[in-house]
């Protein structure tokens, strides 16, 4: 299954999430592929993220067989202040230049000559957009333009953030990435932006960030009905929400659980259910 955005690229509907997984990242990203997960995503951010490890597993996956455009790949341009002392790219350089030379490391590390998708890892204000926003965004949409990225999207936005940028923008998000609370109704104001543009809804920590409402008794009784794990009715819940989930699983058994959600079916009650959950 995949999702389309509104300038006709897909993305495959479950995505493989690499952060934290440190020295593992490429043993896991090997195993996640091996199972069937065809999209990975990653940051050039050494903080959480180790891209390059990413790469490693690509060359052996490829070497194995595996092609590169099979496979969606996805990673992140991350301002300074998500930065440690290893910035990936001259952090007195003006925006344009951090994001040229981020890009360029981004395609080294991860052995490839073009990306899916190249995201924002976060706007530079809490509130509204900046000029920096503006600038690092016009950067990304030269890469856009030039084919060197089928995608570009910006990841924790709030809302306003979201209508701004889709409002100011020679070309408005493909992809939002934002985690995904249940108590605000799994961020339902972002994704109402999202599917009224056309722009694909990527959730992160969909398990991890709703942990008591995950032991909600109804949706222990969805999990028996199915005969299903509670995160597989959480990432079924969210597929067929439109949404497109990111698992960080770091165990193969749950990656194949992960992936064997798409084949359960949530009733449009359940469905209800679970989206008012927190509300
Ligand atoms: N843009 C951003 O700022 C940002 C921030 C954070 C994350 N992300 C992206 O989102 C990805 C996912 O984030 P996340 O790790 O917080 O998501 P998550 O999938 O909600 O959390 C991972 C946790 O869920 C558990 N899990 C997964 N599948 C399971 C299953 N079938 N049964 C039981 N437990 C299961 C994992 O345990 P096991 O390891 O034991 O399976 C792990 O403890 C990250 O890797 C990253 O790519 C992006």
């Amino acid at each position: 299954m995949t999702l389309t955005a509104y300038n006709n690229v897909s993305i495959p509907s479950f995505m493989y999430g690499t952060a934290w997984k440190k020295e593992a990242t490429s043993k896991l990203v090997q195993s996640a592929v091996a199972l069937g997960f065809k999209a990975i995503d990653t940051a050039n951010q050494l903080i959480h993220y180790e891209e390059a490890r990413v790469g490693e597993a690509l060359l052996a996956l490829g070497e194995k067989g595996t092609r590169r455009e099979s496979l969606f790949l996805q990673t992140k341009f991350t301002p300074v202040n998500g930065q440690d002392h290893r910035t990936p790219y001259d952090a007195s350089a003006d925006l344009t230049t951090q994001v040229k030379q981020s890009f360029a490391s981004s395609l080294t590390h991860l052995h490839t000559d073009y990306l899916d998708s190249y995201v924002l890892h976060g706007p530079y204000s809490r509130q509204g957009l900046g000029k920096e926003d503006r600038e690092v965004w016009a950067a990304m949409e030269d890469f856009y333009e030039s084919g060197k990225t089928k995608m570009i999207g910006i990841s924790n936005v709030t809302a306003e953030q979201l209508r701004l940028l889709c409002e100011g923008a020679k070309h408005k998000p493909m992809a939002v990435q934002n985690r995904c609370f249940a108590v605000t109704g799994w961020d339902q104001e972002v994704r109402a932006i999202c599917r009224a543009q056309g722009i694909i809804y990527q959730g992160f920590s969909l398990l991890t960030a709703n942990g008591t409402v995950l032991a909600d008794p109804a949706i222990r009784a969805i999990a028996k009905r199915l005969g299903a794990g509670i995160a597989q009715v959480v990432f079924r819940f969210a597929m067929q929400i439109g949404m497109l989930p990111l698992t960080g699983t770091t165990n193969p058994q749950h990656m194949k659980e992960d992936l064997q959600s798409e084949s359960f079916e949530l009733s449009p009650e359940e469905i209800l259910h679970i989206e008012t959950i927190a509300l």
